[in-house]
């Protein structure tokens, strides 16, 4: 890899911890940080910013073929823009969680979006600063050619807590049935346009199930080391 960037790709489902352990193991490496989920929310977000349907398949794949959308890929303040807009926070919505895997899920869509990722993976090599790269389709389609690939899981009931914590502040009663509807629909939808859930040929799986976030992100660092060593 001399004189080339790094390319590590990590792909898992929602709840696994990857974009935690992603930005980690980017700032600590100095590398680049792209989180293609995020690109995806951005494309749900234009469309529904302009009061599109989802459902509507051509007139949403060619809107997002002209979005202009632009990407800070750094791991301390990841921004994403489109049409100049700051949309970092307006993504994050159960708003856009539900009707993110609608967008997702169009061909249309996922050419754009995987063209763009190309490219910014092709410029971090080449800049020899090199990238993370976080998703469900990184291994796999987008950058097979990643020297480090990794697929981040965890066993589904650590998932959901997770994310009840992260998105309804609570892994309790009715927040914890809230996030269960929201995250088995999702993933169910997400599952039918990509095996995020299981690893390629290459790929390695590291299950954080019962690893906090400094064991998970030790992992990472000890294979990225062995793979560049
Ligand atoms: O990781 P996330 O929850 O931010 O992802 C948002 C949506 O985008 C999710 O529903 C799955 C989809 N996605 C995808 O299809 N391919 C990727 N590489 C990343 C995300």
């Amino acid at each position: 890899v001399l004189g080339r960037g790094l390319v590590v790709a990590i792909d898992g489902p929602s709840g696994s911890g990857k974009s935690t352990i992603a930005r980690n193991v980017a700032a600590a490496l100095d590398l680049g940080y792209l989180d293609t989920g995020a690109m995806y929310r951005a494309a749900a977000w234009w469309i529904d910013h302009q009061g599109l349907n989802a459902d509507d398949s051509s007139t949403v794949e060619r809107s997002v073929a002209t979005m202009d959308l632009r990407v800070n890929a750094v791991p301390h303040a990841p921004r994403f823009f489109v049409e100049g807009i700051d949309v970092a926070h307006a993504i994050r919505t159960d708003h856009i969680n539900e009707i993110v895997s609608a967008v997702s899920a169009l061909p249309g869509v996922r050419k754009t979006l995987i063209e763009k990722q190309r490219e910014i993976i092709k410029t971090a090599r080449e800049s020899t600063r090199g990238i993370v790269v976080e998703g469900r389709d990184i291994t796999s389609v987008v950058a097979p050619e990643a020297e480090v690939r990794i697929l981040l899981t965890a066993d589904p009931e650590t998932r959901l807590q997770r994310r009840a914590i992260a998105d309804q502040g609570s892994a309790e009663g009715e927040a914890l049935n809230r996030e269960r509807a929201l995250v088995i629909d999702r993933d169910a939808k997400d599952a039918k346009v990509t095996d995020f859930l299981e690893a390629g040929s290459g790929v390695t799986t590291i299950d954080s199930t019962n690893t906090n976030v400094s064991e998970t992100l030790d992992a990472v660092m000890k294979l990225i080391d062995k793979t560049i060593n």
